[in-house]
């Protein structure tokens, strides 16, 4: 397996060439170096992310768009890896053949309209719901790779529970109304064999400051804090345990315009100090802008174009991408 995936601009796109690849930064400049040897190398620009090894060069390279071997490098291994991953209600696509990896400490959009498939793809992904056919395989946190499709329901149960989360669009369907914020960030530690009250009830009140929400409030209850509080409380509910993955679906997507940057803020800085593995699915391009490290795009269950958030929004190739982007430009 190569460590990295060189993605040759097509001869259309011009002139970009993408790198997207994960490994560590000095493992790529060194493989570029090698690469251009001879030739004067483009500038070379960490577009995105270099320190999840996502990079992008600029420059048109020879003109051709030819792909060019990185090499070997350090092998950053998936941690969400899927194939064909097909899902269709009474012969209309949910989702079909969906391809591509995740990788530890990248967030992915998944952008499309309504309709288009995004929640059937998250929703078969985080093993919601059942695949038609495809492949997934989850590298968990002891470096095994786990085929998920085949899992058994109580290891399946295990893995939500200590690696996943699932942010979900209305936070009243992911929060426990009868219960204090106190308990709705203590539960999930209860639930991982925690057992001692105060430390539990120290953690979920630094959690609610992680969050930026006052602890003092912590034995109020969800109804009592305001839409952008209660999906705070929820993403602190959901990553208080650690986890290594998390599917959000829409998660600014009920809340006014004014509180969704202060959400997306915190989410961008949340998932970055934690080094998380996101997968987030919205209509809106502008979180995609603000978050994604990458970005696949969806029409009609089918992936129509995927790249580095930069590349597909500053150069869509796609019509239905071009559409899209045109149409949240500001004017
Ligand atoms: N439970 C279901 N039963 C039947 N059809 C469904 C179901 N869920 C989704 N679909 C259909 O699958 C397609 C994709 O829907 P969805 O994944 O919800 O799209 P999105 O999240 O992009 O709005 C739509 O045509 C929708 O009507
Ligand atoms: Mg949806």
């Amino acid at each position: 397996m190569s460590a990295t995936e060189a993605l040759p601009l097509h001869s259309g796109r011009r002139a970009w060439l993408a790198v997207l690849a994960h490994a560590p930064r000095a493992d790529l400049e060194a493989a570029l170096a090698h690469a251009f040897e001879g030739a004067a190398l483009p500038a070379f620009e960490w577009l995105r992310a270099p320190e999840i090894g996502l990079a992008m060069v600029r420059g048109r390279i020879g003109g051709t768009g030819d792909p060019f071997n990185l090499g070997e490098a350090t092998v950053t291994r998936a941690t969400l890896r899927l194939t064909g991953v097909t899902k269709q209600f009474g012969g209309r696509n949910g989702c079909a053949g969906v391809t591509f990896d995740l990788y530890p400490g990248e967030v992915l959009c998944i952008v499309g309209e309504s309709d288009s498939g995004k929640t059937t793809l998250s929703n078969t992904l985080a093993l919601r719901t059942e695949a038609d056919s495809g492949a997934l395989g989850y590298t968990n946190a002891n470096g095994e790779t786990i085929d998920l499709f085949s899992l058994g329901e109580p290891r399946r149960r295990l893995l939500m529970r200590t690696e996943w989360g699932f942010v979900q669009q209305n936070s009243r369907d992911g929060l426990r109304l009868g219960v204090s914020a106190g308990a709705n960030i203590g539960e999930p530690l209860m639930a991982v064999g925690a057992r001692h009250y105060g430390q539990i009830r120290g953690t979920a009140a630094k959690w609610m400051a992680r969050v930026e929400l006052d602890p003092a409030r912590i034995d109020e209850l969800p109804a009592a804090f305001s839409g952008g509080m209660q999906q705070r409380l929820q993403i602190a509910r959901n990553l208080v345990t650690g986890p290594r993955l998390v599917f959000m679906d829409e998660p600014t997507a009920s809340l006014d315009v004014s509180v969704q940057a202060r959400l997306l803020d915190l989410l961008r800085t949340l998932a970055a100090t934690l080094h998380l593995s996101v997968l987030i699915v919205t209509h809106d391009i502008g979180v995609a802008r603000l978050l994604a490290h990458r970005l696949m795009v969806m029409q009609g269950g089918k992936v129509v174009e995927a790249g580095l958030t930069d590349q597909v929004l500053d150069d869509p190739q796609h019509p239905y991408t071009q559409t899209l982007v045109s149409s949240v430009l500001p004017v």
